[in-house]
């Protein structure tokens, strides 16, 4: 008997357009290549599962799954020889693929496919000083080479005193499984390297020998790798995370604003990690760098975080409402020196209002299901808008109409006819608004036509002007 072991050799290669350290040249966008070698050894009657390692590129996000396939025991008679062709085709259990075929997983089936590759051999990113790319060659084989490998290799194994010679040509088409072997060392290195690393990032922090200059450059190098969602739920499984948390608070400046930075790139897109930070307490701690005398770049690194914090997480953000955090946005807003976090402050606040809105209106066209009616309750107790214009948003929205910014002006006007409801009132007894709406009515017309000069029928500066007179009708309305 023999059994087909297909190692599964895969690399997402992935660039960043941030290249910090010397980690950083294997991570990026998740183009995933997928290349198969066949190998046949022999064995007894044991079942050998094959672990293939499933790595999926989502859109947003580098989310990466892994999932241990166990490949049947088959004759190697009955294996199918698969033929790829240029378009991905469902593998069957099974079926042997010639090298330099793409392999994927399908992750909405569960099937494996399979289509002709484009590249030759394994390509991956070499850990080490991070530069390059190593390129191993493997043999390409056809439908029928594969066939006849599997004939040949089957009879010389079924007559072990005359196996020599046939082995010799079977190891001549297929790559020996010494380099198979080093090829998976290589990606397991590269697969364990973002914890090892990590686990050294977070002992050089946690140090306390290490100087703070030291401990910067750790938290800064976390942050870049935390970006990936399975690296920032490794943050928090190894503790590192509430070491973050407790940063936030630290007597040194710069490790606040770092630990702010980690903890806001952690957490984005990320809803089990916004989970843990929410229960460590980072939120309050946010709030207080937010709400106390820091330096600007503290600040911003806060707002970034408590805005990766809020969103699309209503629980946090009901958490946010009840810790008085849109006042503190206010006082944050009204301070002297913080003119260039406007836009962001009304950012979060716009942010918040709109995933409500959106979250009710997929409600009509969805079967609604449980968890969407949980998401429903749990937005129905963010009531933010009320608290918005006790906290004096309907007046402080408006002055963020006279920045000379197209895009400030842009988001003011959204956030104005996000508010149009309860700030009605307010709106239409604020003359400097009025006043606005009809500068900024002229200005954009004009800019209009100018974008009209130049062919752009539906450019961006109509956009801006079809939300001033957005605003100008329904201030008219009672
Ligand atoms: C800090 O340094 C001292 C003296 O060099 C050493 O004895 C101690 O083990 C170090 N502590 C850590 C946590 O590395
Ligand atoms: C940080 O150091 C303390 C002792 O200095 C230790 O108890 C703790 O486990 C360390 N935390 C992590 C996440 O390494
Ligand atoms: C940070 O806050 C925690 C509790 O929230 C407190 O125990 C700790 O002493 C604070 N650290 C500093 C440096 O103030």
């Amino acid at each position: 008997m023999f059994y087909l072991y297909a190692y599964c050799l895969f690399s997402k290669i992935m660039t960043r357009l941030k290249m910090q350290n010397k980690w950083s040249t294997k991570l990026g966008v998740a183009i995933i290549f997928w290349v198969f070698s066949v190998q046949f050894i022999s064995a007894h009657n044991v079942k050998s599962p094959t672990a293939l390692s499933i790595t999926e590129g989502s859109g947003d996000h580098n989310k990466r799954e892994e999932t241990d396939i166990e490949i049947e025991n088959e004759d190697p008679e009955d294996l199918e020889v698969f033929r790829p062709t240029d378009k991905w085709q469902t593998l069957k259990p099974g079926h042997a693929v010639p090298a330099g075929s793409h392999v994927r997983l399908n992750l909405q089936t569960g099937h494996r496919e399979v289509k002709m590759g484009e590249e030759e051999g394994l390509k991956y990113r070499k850990d080490g000083n991070g530069q390059g790319m190593v390129n191993v060659q493997g043999p390409s084989f056809t439908a029928e080479e594969l066939k006849k490998a599997l004939k040949n290799f089957k009879q010389g194994m079924d007559d072990p005193v005359d196996t020599k010679q046939e082995d010799d040509a079977v190891r001549a088409q297929f790559r020996p499984i010494e380099e198979l072997k080093k090829d998976m060392e290589a990606l397991n290195m590269l697969v364990e390297t973002d914890v090892q690393v990590m686990m050294k990032l977070l002992n050089q922090f946690n140090n306390t020998n290490s100087t703070t200059n030291e401990k910067v450059k750790a938290l800064l190098d976390l942050e870049y790798l935390v970006h990936q969602v399975d690296n920032a739920q490794n943050l928090v499984s190894m503790g590192g995370m509430q070491l973050v948390i407790n940063a936030l608070n630290s007597t040194d400046i710069r490790l606040q604003e770092s630990a702010a930075f980690v903890l806001g790139s952690a957490v984005s897109s990320n809803p089990s990690v916004q989970v843990e930070a929410v229960e460590g307490g980072a939120l309050q701690k946010l709030l207080i760098l937010l709400a106390t005398q820091r330096p600007m770049a503290v600040k911003k690194k806060a707002l970034f975080a408590v805005a990766s914090l809020l969103r699309l997480f209503p629980f946090a953000q009901s958490h946010f409402l009840k810790l008085g955090g849109v006042q503190m946005l206010s006082e944050l807003f009204q301070t002297p020196g913080a003119e260039a976090l406007r836009v962001r402050i009304i950012t979060v606040l716009y942010d918040m209002i709109t995933e409500k809105e959106l979250i009710s209106q997929v409600g009509m066209d969805l079967i609604p299901d449980s968890s969407h009616q949980e998401r429903l309750r749990q937005y129905a107790e963010v009531a933010l808008l009320p608290v918005l214009v006790e906290q004096g948003w309907c007046k402080l929205v408006p002055e963020l109409l006279s920045s000379p910014e197209h895009d400030w002006r842009e988001k003011a006007l959204r956030t104005l006819l996000a508010m149009m409801a309860q700030c009605h009132t307010q709106y239409k007894q604020n003359p400097s608004l009025t006043v606005s709406l009809s500068e900024l009515h002229e200005q954009y017309q004009e800019l209009v036509l100018t974008e009209q000069d130049v062919g752009e029928q539906d450019g961006y500066f109509g956009e801006i002007l079809a939300l001033v007179d957005s605003m100008v009708v329904k201030m008219r309305q009672v």
